[in-house]
């Protein structure tokens, strides 16, 4: 690993700690190193890899649309997006679509809509320990210091509410509030389960005030917890959705998907991308719904989701002055230790299993959705083992 890292410090600008692992290739949940160790994946790209490495559905599927054309400007019409697009939105019970490259521009087409639809004045709220991105109109709604601070001035009339602080929302939302960002699971702010009292009101206050619910899913989508989305956990409709991560199958892709009252929100010309969209993650994005939401992909989330909940939640029992608390749902769960997690993911990864660690002093277990049992208990069993010896 020595030549290529000190070739990255050399060329990269430093904004990344990369992991010391020299990767030569996926297969299925598994990363291999150039030396031949095999290590279990349950980070999955940040949620990315939902089908895991090197998916033959899914390099059959880019294959085919490479040889065909990797890309047309968006002034054509592919069949291949216009697929993609039906598909999702008869999965999401949306009506139509704007399909991007990334989260962050899922987000930045959401807070474009929602100024066009409701003018500049109003407020529009996210929640704190929120994470929605890192380019100008979503690091404005990301309610994290660190990602903010050296930034400012940030867009204007943003505000912030207390994540599951009823009396908060309670508080500031009124008529003049625009719209309210939620990620109904956070991710990067510690996987924190948005409460049902929480969106109750939220709900009460949305059919009073009419303003605009974006459902952030772009961790939390496509069946990473057991239902298609987070917000399908709850009894809510929001009026935009957003997802990208998992949805190209390892390929950049994002959606933001609208309700009928803002299918007419954008015009010729008032929003526009030339990736977004682009057919070769449209081709993998299609394997990517199909194996979700048709060939039984949730129901083994759903299932395997609540067996390695209830384990993991054994630990907290047995390890309890090492473990905090357990949260999550599916296969997003967060485990928030009392103390840094940082160590713990070394020694895991000693013992050939990846983790990732989210605001300091959570585990973020994030597997790839075709993980299975055998998986899981490898990772129980090394997790313990590890929890043990401390
Ligand atoms: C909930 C949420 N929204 C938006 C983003 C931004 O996505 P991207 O990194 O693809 O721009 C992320 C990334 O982690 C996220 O978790």
């Amino acid at each position: 690993m020595t030549g290529i890292s000190e070739k990255e410090k050399q060329y990269y600008i430093q904004t990344y700690k990369r992991l010391p692992i020299d990767i030569s290739h996926g297969e299925g949940v598994h990363l291999i190193t150039k030396d031949g160790t095999r290590y279990l994946d349950f980070f999955c790209g940040i949620g990315v890899n939902a089908l895991g490495h090197a998916n033959k559905k899914i390099i059959a599927a880019i294959h085919n649309q490479v040889e065909k054309f990797s890309h047309l400007s968006n002034y054509f019409i592919s069949d291949v997006q216009i697929e993609f697009a039906e598909k999702l939105l008869k999965h999401t019970r949306m009506k139509k679509l704007f399909l991007t490259n990334s989260g962050t521009e899922t987000v930045e087409a959401a807070l474009k809509a929602v100024r066009k639809k409701k003018g500049s004045e109003g407020i529009i709220y996210s929640m704190s320990g929120s994470f929605h991105g890192r380019t100008y109109g979503a690091l404005s709604l990301t309610d994290q210091v660190n990602y903010k601070k050296d930034f400012e001035p940030l867009l204007p009339n943003i505000g912030s509410i207390k994540f599951n602080d009823v009396s908060d929302l309670r508080k500031k939302i009124n008529e003049n509030t625009s719209a309210v960002f939620l990620e109904f699971i956070q991710g990067e702010g510690g996987i924190n389960v948005v409460s049902e009292e929480f969106v109750s009101v939220l709900m009460e206050l949305h059919s009073k005030y009419k303003f605009v619910l974006v459902a952030d899913s772009v961790q939390s989508g496509l069946g990473r917890t057991g239902k298609p989305f987070a917000f399908n956990h709850y009894n809510v409709e929001p009026d935009i959705v957003l997802v990208a991560k998992s949805i190209g199958g390892g390929l950049p892709l994002g959606a933001m998907l609208v309700n009928e009252d803002l299918e007419n929100v954008f015009s010729y010309g008032t929003h526009g991308t030339t990736f977004g969209g682009n057919p070769v993650s449209c081709a993998a994005g299609k394997v990517v719904l199909e194996e979700v939401f048709e060939n039984g992909l949730l129901e083994s989330v759903k299932n395997l989701g609540n067996y390695i909940l209830s384990e993991l939640n054994n630990f907290a029992n047995l390890f309890p002055s090492f473990v905090k608390e357990v949260r999550g749902k599916g296969f997003m769960i967060g485990i928030e230790m009392f103390s840094d997690c940082y160590k713990i993911i070394e020694l895991l990864m000693k013992r050939k299993v990846l983790v990732n660690c989210t605001n300091k002093k959570v585990l973020r277990i994030l597997p790839p959705l075709i993980t299975t049992k055998n998986d899981i208990d490898f990772f129980l069993y090394n997790f313990h083992e590890v929890l043990k010896k401390q």
